[in-house]
């Protein structure tokens, strides 16, 4: 949420910086700055609209200087406007900020400011920040800038991830971090921060992780790492990162969400190849604990609900899925529980939130992540990387799929252990699992032209229920939620099963149902499905099937239908989920959408 770059350089950073921000767009984009010093102060441009176009307008490339910071916005406090853009400056100019987080002390911080006659020219929480450090510097126990900057820090409630520049120390930069992503970049001749490695992963794969009340005195040849209370140097360790600049590039695809769609028969294979000692020692806390829970939000909460419905089934195992939103209010999670975590970027806030609860409260932690060095991958007793590569485009598919296929595998090593599953069905189930990237790339290069014609005709219809039974249930609420976040098309989804109980007064020729069939081999359910098909039908409301038999395809018994390819039953609603994902990129091409960055939403939501 909200993207930071800083860049301290032998060479002028304007051009580099403007990169980054762009690189790191997909964390927010209702506005964007720079702030780049001269000899004389800190030189700030920004204003509200796509990186592209407030560079263009403000001329962010005409700054002239080695040493930067900028910033890419996803408005929590004060509305969208050029004043609440960062990076916020002192009364006296001299000190430039950028802020991610959320200060919830700031009110009380900005009532004693202005008492000391600090001018405030924002609605923000993050302005207080460089008022903060601009009034730590006149007491003269903190007269040194490094000082100043950390007292500031001490006094700030909520969570942040600050870079600060000044004109008074020009060749360095300063950050601290607190419950918000910051890491450090390591060039040649120059060094980086930024909110993640999208910030400088163009220019070097060597980083340092940050941790929670740490900051950092970066200049063009070195950096230190220090404790925030006590300034005390703590040694860190270079990580080098496995992505590269060109994964994170569209390479020819018209958009990421696309493009990410395609990877997925890669990024299955890949999580796949996780080890399955990892998949054991899950299993073995899944077993051995008085209470398992599984934890996400957003699209991860309906990876979390697949995950439910795999453990129930392969290992007759009881795990509730608990949105991580809710964590506290409603999973009361003690020592001898175990709380496992799903998050593509495991910076959620939300999630870390339930996990920091869990870490007091005494359970068993583990998070499935995709992003290396992420805070959830750092606070929980055992991470599961799923290596999907970067995943750019704000609406989660190839890394939400990739947790699917984790929670599968994971849920067939539990049944395993619990002896749910005999050696030839666990040898069945994962043979079953390795069939889904052909299934998968076969069916996007057969089917997508098919897929698009399905959503050029139907696009103009507002109003959606997708609906599924058993495991198709997660599968249609996570197709729903990509219909909404990337076409704005009001879809609701929910178990077929429960629309009779009210919510089939909806039904009418204006309400599509796009309805997940399972196949003819799951007899009941399918049977059941079909039951509520009858029902909407019943009463003239306009059906669109993904299924995969043969003959409710003779029997043309569908308004529409996209007729799937076999595939065995327990990966079959990946395919459907796949298939799913392509429509709701179609319909946001047919309404004109902005696909990577739909209206209001953030790729990494770190703010509660
Ligand atoms: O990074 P995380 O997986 O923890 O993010 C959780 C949700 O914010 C995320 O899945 C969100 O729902 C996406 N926009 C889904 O496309």
């Amino acid at each position: 949420m909200c993207g930071i770059s800083g860049i301290v350089s032998s060479r002028n950073v304007s051009k580099k910086l403007l990169g980054s921000i762009q690189n790191l767009e997909y964390r927010g984009y209702d506005s964007c700055g720079m702030a780049v010093l001269n000899e004389q102060n800190a030189q700030v441009k920004k204003n509200v609209g796509y990186v592209a176009d407030v560079a263009e307008k403000e001329l962010f490339t005409t700054l002239d200087g080695n040493v930067g910071i900028a910033h890419t916005r996803w408005a929590t406090h004060g509305g969208v406007t050029q004043a609440n853009a960062h990076p916020h400056v002192s009364c006296s100019g001299r000190l430039a900020i950028v802020h991610n987080g959320i200060i919830s002390n700031y009110r009380e911080l900005k009532a004693v400011l202005r008492k000391k006659k600090h001018r405030f020219a924002s609605e923000t929480d993050s302005e207080v920040i460089a008022h903060l450090i601009e009034e730590r510097l006149k007491g003269k126990k903190n007269s040194s800038i490094e000082n100043a900057f950390m007292a500031a820090l001490m006094e700030l409630d909520g969570s942040y991830a600050v870079a600060m520049i000044t004109i008074d120390k020009p060749g360095i930069i300063y950050c601290g971090k607190y419950e918000s992503p910051l890491i450090i970049g390591l060039g040649k001749d120059e060094n980086y921060v930024g909110s993640d490695f999208n910030a400088f992963i163009e220019y070097t794969k060597d980083t340092i992780i940050m941790d929670d009340g740490e900051c950092a005195i970066i200049s063009s040849d070195g950096y230190e790492v220090k404790k925030v209370n006590g300034a005390r140097s703590v040694p860190k360790k270079i990580t080098t990162l496995e992505w590269d600049a060109e994964m994170a590039k569209k390479g020819g695809f018209p958009h990421y969400m696309l493009k990410e769609i395609h990877e997925q028969p890669d990024s299955i294979k890949k999580v796949m190849a996780v080890n399955e000692k990892d998949y054991a020692e899950l299993a073995e806390n899944l077993i051995s604990a008085e209470n398992a829970y599984l934890t996400g939000v957003g699209t991860t909460f309906y990876v979390s609900q697949l995950g439910q419905y795999c453990l129930a089934s392969e290992a007759g195992i009881m795990a509730p899925a608990v949105s991580s939103d809710e964590f506290l209010e409603i999973a009361p999670a003690k020592k001898g529980d175990f709380v496992l975590a799903v998050s593509q970027s495991g910076e959620t806030y939300d999630t870390l939130r339930a996990l920091r609860a869990a870490k007091k409260a005494g359970p068993k932690t583990a998070a499935i992540v995709n992003v290396v060095g992420s805070s959830m991958s750092r606070l929980t007793d055992k991470v599961v990387l799923q290596g999907s590569g970067p995943e750019i485009c704000v609406i989660s598919t190839k890394a939400a799929v990739s947790q699917m296929i984790a929670l599968m595998r994971l849920a067939i090593e539990t049944g395993a252990l619990t002896g749910h599953l005999n050696v030839a069905s666990k040898k069945r189930r994962i043979n079953e699992l390795k069939k889904l990237p052909k299934l998968i790339s076969d069916f996007l290069n057969e089917r997508s032209a098919f897929v698009r014609s399905l959503a050029q005709k139907h696009a103009h219809h507002f109003d959606w229920l997708f609906i599924g039974r058993g495991k198709y249930y997660p599968i249609a609420l996570e197709a729903a939620l990509k219909v909404k976040e990337v076409a704005y098309l009001h879809a609701e989804g929910m178990p077929a099963g429960f629309l009779k109980h009210g919510t089939i007064a909806l039904i009418d020729d204006r309400v599509r149902t796009l309805v997940f069939i399972p196949s003819e081999k799951e007899k009941e359910l399918f049977k059941l499905t079909m039951g509520s098909v009858e029902e909407i039908m019943a009463r003239g409301g306009k059906v669109v099937a993904f299924h995969s038999s043969r003959s409710l395809t003779k029997s043309k018994f569908f308004k529409d239908e996209l007729v799937l390819p076999d595939a065995p039953d327990y990966v079959a609603p990946i395919l459907s989920l796949v298939a799913a994902q392509l429509f709701s990129y179609f319909i946001a091409i047919e309404l004109n959408r902005n696909i990577d960055k739909p209206r209001a939403l953030a790729k990494s939501v770190t703010v509660a």
